[in-house]
């Protein structure tokens, strides 16, 4: 046993808009290093877990716990130090257009610590690398191809060096040969800094390839939860088809019903 609380746990949560639950009866613990896969046809909630988890959208009900602190119990200031301690790349990649590739990756920077102008340079030259898009400070986001957009949002949400790194489908849009070289970053994340890696994706390819877990919902709920060698061999035939069927035709965006 050791004293280091799971990254992220839910415990009984409810999450949805107007007091309408899109999800309810979540309970999810994720430890340190795991990298989980979060999957579920669209519209089953995922994005809105997501916003919940990371502190942009109270529960209907139950507790969020990160690093073992109620998130929604604690005063605003400290909540918002512990969600310097994440990052998000959100499904809409979300970089702003009126700035530069580099200033984009700088703002959390430049927002948040009061590291000089030479260090913060230092730090986005580095991360743009990192990511596979070495020297691209100058661009416009508009000037970035589909793929080169998810790195350079990775790279803005990683800049702070978070514990974890919560990504809303990074490959979704984009061909397997690109998609797979985002695995490939973020597997070089987690060997590089030890990041706990929550991920929303449909890619089969990309769970099996980078994922230790999933968790899948359906039916306003958790379906199934576990390792991939488990979730493939499930006996419930609505995950077992997800599962299977889509290691058919990899790269499919195959969905659970
Ligand atoms: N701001 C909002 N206000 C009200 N309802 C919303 C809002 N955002 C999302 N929803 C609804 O909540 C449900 C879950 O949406 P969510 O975006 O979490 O799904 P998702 O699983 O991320 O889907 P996708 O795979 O398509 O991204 C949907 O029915 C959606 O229409
Ligand atoms: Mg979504």
């Amino acid at each position: 046993m050791t004293d280091t609380p799971p990254i992220v746990e839910c415990r009984d949560v409810a999450v949805g808009y107007d007091g309408k639950a899109v999800l309810e009866g979540v309970n999810l613990t994720i430890g340190p290093g795991e990298i989980v896969a979060l999957l579920g046809g669209s519209g089953c909630g995922k994005s809105t877990l997501l916003r919940t988890i990371t502190g942009l959208l109270p529960p209907l009900s139950g507790d969020v716990l990160l690093f073992g602190q109620p998130l929604y119990e604690m005063p605003l200031d400290e909540r918002y130090m512990l969600l310097r301690r994440t990052g998000t790349a959100f499904q809409m990649d979300a970089l702003f257009g009126s700035m530069t590739v580099g200033e984009n990756v700088a703002l959390p920077l430049r927002e948040l610590t009061n590291l000089s102008i030479p260090i913060v340079r230092e730090m986005v030259r580095n991360r743009l690398a990192l990511v596979g898009l070495p020297g691209k400070e100058p661009r416009e986001p508009t000037s970035l191809s589909g793929g080169e957009r998810k790195r350079a949002a990775l790279a803005r949400a990683s800049i702070l060096d978070p514990e974890v790194l919560f990504c809303d489908e990074p490959s979704a849009g984009l061909d397997p040969v690109v998609a797979a070289g985002i695995d490939e970053t973020l597997l070089q994340f987690r060997a590089a800094f030890g990041i706990t890696l929550v991920i929303v994706t449909h890619e089969l390819q990309s769970i099996k390839t980078i994922a230790d877990r999933a968790v899948m919902f359906a039916h306003r709920t958790i379906l199934a939860a576990g390792t991939i060698d488990e979730l493939v061999k499930s006996q419930n035939g609505e995950v077992y088809n997800f599962f299977n069927r889509v290691a058919e035709t990899p790269h499919a965006e195959a969905q659970p019903r």
